[in-house]
């Protein structure tokens, strides 16, 4: 039977639009743009690299992981894959002469951007490259209008915490045995966007 003519030509129309509702429903909501440095400078005067992650940095991911959890990623190939895809998350990732360095994982919620997982990896650590890969993801949380910024630690993490106040995050709730690998709590905290600015002219980010 021959098609209605007002079927055939919605169909026709809706794959003349296919592309465009694509991207409109499925393009990363983060673009190069929106990451406004894209280097950092060591503390022996070498520049180390910083860009989104792509799906090509996913084993630079887990080997960052490894390198600062004993060999064991807490987030495996899976997981990382399956961020990666999302619209609604984004990685930052820092490399020096070629070798993966420090990432950041971002989560965009309705209000706030939640960072799932950051890590440095031993011989770069506390010469500040976590500090900026978190006021970085901050400013895009900022362009993208959240006012928050959040996340979970494990009570026992002191360097990391110690890391999160010296920013400005404040501490929130406890989660009662959030881990399932020990049972240990966590500790819920939070940065208001607002605090960034000052951030930004003090480590000259424009
Ligand atoms: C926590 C971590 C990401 C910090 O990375 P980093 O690049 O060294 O962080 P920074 O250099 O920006 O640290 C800034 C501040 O954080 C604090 N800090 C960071 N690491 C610390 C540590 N191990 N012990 C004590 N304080 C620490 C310090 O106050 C430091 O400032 P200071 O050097 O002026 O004292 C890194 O140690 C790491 O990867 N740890 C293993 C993974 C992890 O625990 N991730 C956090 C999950 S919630």
């Amino acid at each position: 039977m021959k098609e209605a003519t007002g079927l055939r030509k919605f169909k026709e129309w809706v794959t003349g639009k296919k592309e465009e509702v694509d991207y409109m429903l499925f393009r990363p909501l983060v673009d190069e743009k929106m990451l406004i440095q894209k280097s950092y400078q060591l503390e022996n005067g070498e520049m180390v690299k910083i860009s989104f992650a792509t799906n090509s940095d996913l084993d630079a991911i887990i080997q960052i992981q490894e390198a600062c959890y004993d060999g064991q990623a807490p987030w495996g190939r899976a997981a990382v894959q399956s961020e990666l895809r999302k619209r609604t998350s984004f990685f930052l990732i820092s490399y020096h002469v070629g070798l993966p360095i420090a990432f950041i994982g971002i989560s965009l919620r309705p209000q706030s951007v939640h960072v799932t997982n950051i890590a440095t990896i031993p011989p770069y650590q506390k010469q500040g490259l976590a500090t900026f890969l978190i006021l970085l993801a901050a400013n895009i949380g900022k362009k993208l209008d959240r006012t928050l910024m959040t996340l979970e630690v494990r009570m026992s993490n002191e360097g990391a915490k110690r890391l999160y106040r010296k920013i400005g995050f404040e501490d929130g709730k406890i989660k009662k045995n959030y881990y399932h690998n020990n049972g240990e709590d966590a500790l819920d905290m939070e940065l208001n966007l607002d605090k960034v600015d000052e951030y930004n002219e003090y480590l000259q980010i424009k």
